[in-house]
């Protein structure tokens, strides 16, 4: 039935996408979900972001409000105690920086994690009852437990995780919400020997009593090909309620062609036939599925139901609402000469430490463009376990020091064109880091290829809300679009 969700009513047409660092926030998440769509917090780095909100003094006193909430003693008061100024930062002076996560961490350092995604969800579901997922990169290995358990402990309805294969999830929403100890596997590179390590976390080591059990979330993977939902359907430890199909136009991290790596004349990664996935085999499943990656427009939501899908995830769109985490100035930066038809996304197959290509606007007034980037990795998100020549576990990280990487053992040619995403993208959301030896670190900017059409939605206003986003995005289409 064309224009209506097929065999899944209750299930929303339009999942407004994660979107790192601190993009999808929960002020953005929360405008969507309230209108009955679902509204997406990205828990990606969100403990950083979160003590760096206390930092400069919590404007609105939202985090406190969400902190009173939360249900383990005594952990808030500690935070409060650490890292809130009541009057912000002096200028110049840097962030507090987080001890970075490592698979053996400590149990105050686990619990900010718990806190800071709980209280990014809390305040996401406040007010309204409609549905409200989480985002996070299944490559963040090590922070995700604490961040998924502090989710669901404030109830949230989704988990969305792509930036990998999310195999083991499933069962770690189960354990979860039977508060349940859980252990899986970390990816260490250069190990020799079979057993694999793992890293766990208890819920009960948090709690004095018996807790009670918790709302098993439903799980969505990100992926971009057929036979990695069927992979998934038949394979992951538990269950799969559905999946995003993520395309290569997506904003963000891409999946990378398949095949042999080719570059065109720009440096961009070549996509084929191959890499577009089977819709139809994806429909076979019987699962719902999104579609995400040039759909943020009323036809592709069209296009989307005439494939089979439940709808459409859409990211470019919701970026540059008023709702989001980007500054004001990048927005109206980006959105004036996406107008003048100044602006550009190139598919950059180096920047990101992960290895995955990912997207970067660029236009004139990027203020990057005025400032040496330095290489650096003292916040940790991206870095890879590695097994040291005595067996223990070291971490490294592309985009730091190319003489410190290569001291851990990495190739030098995997720094190349390498940046460090964390830093960039906290800059993004207005919380650059201060360098005592330089400027302040520059923002990097993300986005769809649709970017540059954006023009056809904003007809001459030069910004706007999630609210006016959804209402275009659900306006009737003139045309019968072709299945
Ligand atoms: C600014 C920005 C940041 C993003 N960050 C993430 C992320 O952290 N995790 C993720 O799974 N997808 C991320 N995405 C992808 C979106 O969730 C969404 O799938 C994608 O943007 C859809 O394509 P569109 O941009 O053409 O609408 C990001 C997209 C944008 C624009």
């Amino acid at each position: 039935m064309e224009g209506e969700p097929r065999a899944y009513p209750a299930l929303p047409a339009i999942i407004q996408g994660g979107m790192g660092v601190g993009v999808s926030n929960w002020t953005l998440a929360r405008a969507v979900a309230s209108l009955g769509q679902l509204g997406v917090v990205s828990c990606t780095v969100v403990d950083t972001v979160f003590v760096r909100r206390l930092q400069d003094g919590d404007p609105g006193g939202h985090m406190r409000r969400a902190m009173a909430a939360f249900p383990i003693p005594g952990v808030a008061e500690r935070v409060m105690q650490q890292f809130f100024r009541p009057e912000g930062r002096p200028p110049g002076t840097p962030y507090k920086q987080l001890p970075m996560y490592q698979h053996i961490v400590d149990k105050g350092r686990e619990q900010l994690a718990i806190l800071a995604a709980f209280v990014e969800v809390h305040l996401a579901k406040e007010g309204h009852d409609g549905p409200v997922g989480v985002n996070l990169l299944t490559k963040v290995q090590l922070p995700n437990l604490a961040l998924l358990y502090g989710a669901m402990l404030a109830g949230v309805d989704f988990v969305l995780m792509g930036a990998g294969i999310p195999r083991e999830i499933p069962k770690v929403l189960d354990a979860f919400a039977e508060q349940r100890m859980v252990a899986v596997r970390l990816e260490v590179e250069d190990r020799q020997a079979d057993t694999p390590e793992m890293f766990s976390l208890d819920p009960r080591v948090h709690w004095e009593g018996t807790p009670p059990p918790l709302k098993r979330p439903k799980f969505l993977p990100i992926i971009s090909s057929h036979s990695l939902a069927t992979m998934l359907v038949r394979k992951a430890d538990g269950r799969v309620d559905g999946f995003v199909v993520e395309g290569p136009t997506a904003g963000g991290h891409n999946a990378p062609p398949r095949g042999e790596l080719k570059l065109n004349e720009r440096g961009e990664p070549v996509y084929g036939e191959r890499d577009e996935a089977d819709f139809s085999k994806i429909a076979e499943l019987g699962l719902p599925f999104w579609i995400a990656g040039g759909t943020g427009t009323p036809e592709g939501l069209a296009q989307a139901r005439a494939l089979g899908a439940q709808g459409i995830q859409v990211g470019t769109l919701f970026a540059y609402c008023d709702e989001s985490g980007i500054t004001s100035e990048l927005k109206r930066s980006v959105l004036a000469a996406v107008v003048e038809g100044k602006a550009d996304v190139k598919t950059d197959a180096l920047a990101s430490p992960t290895g995955f290509p990912f997207k970067v606007v660029q236009w004139a007034d990027d203020p990057a463009t005025k400032v040496n980037r330095k290489r650096v990795c003292d916040l940790g998100y991206l870095r890879v376990a590695y097994a040291m020549p005595n067996g223990r576990v070291g971490y490294r990280c592309p985009s730091e020091p190319e003489a410190e990487f290569v001291a851990k053992g990495g190739a030098i040619e995997e720094t190349v064109g390498r940046k460090c995403l964390c830093n960039a993208l906290l800059s993004t959301i207005g919380q650059p880091q201060e360098r005592k030896d330089g400027p302040s670190e520059p923002p990097l900017v993300t986005s769809g290829d649709e970017l540059v059409r954006l023009g056809r939605f904003l007809e001459g206003r030069s910004s706007y809300t999630a609210a006016d986003a959804l209402a275009w995005l659900l306006s009737p289409v003139a045309t019968t679009p072709a299945s």
